[in-house]
């Protein structure tokens, strides 16, 4: 398995790894966006052969820069089903972590998931040590409620 950064071709590899991994789904103009606007901060894991097995697409939110609060967003990660349990998910979230922090300085990285998901929420807390700052109600289409989390990262 390797990690690396993505790059424009790996987009429809990213975009159909999300297709069968989650309900939120994106036209290809929203994956070209993010890879060409903040080309550092979305990576990809692949198999042997070259094909995408997991990805985490991110972005960066500075609106409040003059502040001194930019923060990464993640967007988007999931991993093939018979790819979990890994350490892939971790990993990518690591380094987009680690690159929001060097290449933006970024000092939280933020995200929204789902109530129930509870993969998602262990790799988020257990694992990496995101908190619960809100409960975002009715978030997503089909009226599920969102966390929305966040870590402070240190510089
Ligand atoms: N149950 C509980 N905790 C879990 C689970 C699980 N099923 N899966 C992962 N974790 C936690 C554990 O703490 C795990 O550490 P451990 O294996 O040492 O116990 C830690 O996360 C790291 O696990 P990884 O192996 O890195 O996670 P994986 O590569 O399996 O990917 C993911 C996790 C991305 C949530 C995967 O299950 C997935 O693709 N799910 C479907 C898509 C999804 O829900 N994506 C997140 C939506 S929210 C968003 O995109 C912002």
């Amino acid at each position: 398995m390797n990690i690396r950064l993505a790059r424009m071709d790996d987009l429809p590899g990213m975009q159909a790894t999300n297709l069968q991994n989650l309900p939120e789904n994106y036209l290809m103009k929203f994956w070209i966006y993010h890879a060409a606007t903040w080309p550092q901060i979305s990576f990809v894991a692949e198999d042997h052969k070259g094909r995408i097995v997991g990805y985490v697409l991110a972005k960066i939110d500075d609106e409040s820069a003059d502040k001194g609060e930019v923060h990464g967003h993640v967007n988007s990660i999931s991993v093939l089903r018979s790819y979990r349990r890994l350490g892939l998910a971790k990993k990518l979230m690591l380094l987009s972590q680690e690159a929001m922090v060097d290449v933006y300085k970024a000092s939280f990285v933020s995200l929204h998931v789902r109530k129930s998901n509870k993969a998602a929420i262990g790799l988020y807390r257990d694992s990496l040590g995101f908190e619960v700052v809100s409960v975002e109600q009715k978030y997503y289409g089909d009226g599920e409620d969102a966390l929305n989390m966040r870590l402070t990262m240190k510089r």
